[in-house]
């Protein structure tokens, strides 16, 4: 059975009341928490920054994702390293050259993520993949939950799955997008080790424990 571990899409739960929507995550099984920043340049949306990663940080055992969907990451990895969180995605398409970054990130005891949205060619991967904790594979196009899943992202997952055994490295590859019983029992088959979910996970009519138990069994099964 391989272990795969889930991450609640943080733009999904009941902004009133946070703090409980983490507990009761954690509660029924969560292992990460994934944020969603959206800065409404490099997306049309705004969301949220460091500070709630900060509040909700102290809150949780949780490791705390921070998915930078910024056009100038550079500016911000320090204040959500310094808010507590536990990995830093950038994304590929706002920085010219990756190694860099994913070394400052590194540098200050995080992991260091790097996101591809569906359409960014993974040409020159195989080059800085060495300097990343987590390849975050975009399984919709990015700036908003709720969309289907693209299925021809999956040779995408493969691709990356085979460039870090080739290497012999445990880089971790994330899924983000569109993630339901279905779609992640695709993407474990085609090499991903986290499940970004958000619509499906929240809008489960059992419920948080139900919807993780459900996910879990479609990627064993
Ligand atoms: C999209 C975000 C996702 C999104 C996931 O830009 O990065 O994390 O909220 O939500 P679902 O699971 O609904 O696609
Ligand atoms: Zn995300």
């Amino acid at each position: 059975m391989k272990s795969i571990a889930i991450a609640p899409s943080m733009l999904c739960a009941d902004f009133r009341r946070l703090g409980e929507e983490v507990e009761q995550l954690a509660a029924a099984g969560a292992d990460w928490l994934h944020f969603d920043i959206m800065d409404g340049w490099f997306v049309d949306n705004l969301s949220f920054g460091p500070l709630l990663i900060e509040a909700l940080h102290q809150e949780t055992e949780l490791l705390c994702e921070a998915h930078l969907m910024v056009g100038n990451p550079a500016q911000h990895i320090l204040a959500f390293a310094e808010a507590g969180a536990d990995a830093i995605v950038i994304h590929r398409e706002t920085v010219d050259g990756p190694a860099a970054l994913l070394a400052q990130i590194r540098g200050l005891g995080r992991q260091a993520g790097l996101a591809f949205n569906p359409a960014t060619p993974l040409e020159g991967l195989e080059v800085v993949i060495e300097y990343a904790d987590l390849i975050l594979i975009m399984t919709v196009e990015v700036g908003a939950a709720g969309q289907d899943f693209m299925p021809a992202t999956l040779p995408r997952i493969e691709q990356v799955r085979q460039m870090i055994d080739q290497q012999g490295l445990d880089t971790l590859i994330a899924v983000d997008g569109g993630i339901n019983e279905t779609t992640a029992r695709q993407v474990v088959a085609a090499g991903a080790d986290v499940l970004v979910c958000g619509s499906y996970l929240f809008g489960h009519p059992d419920g948080y424990a139900a919807a993780l138990a459900a996910l879990r069994s479609a990627v064993n099964g």
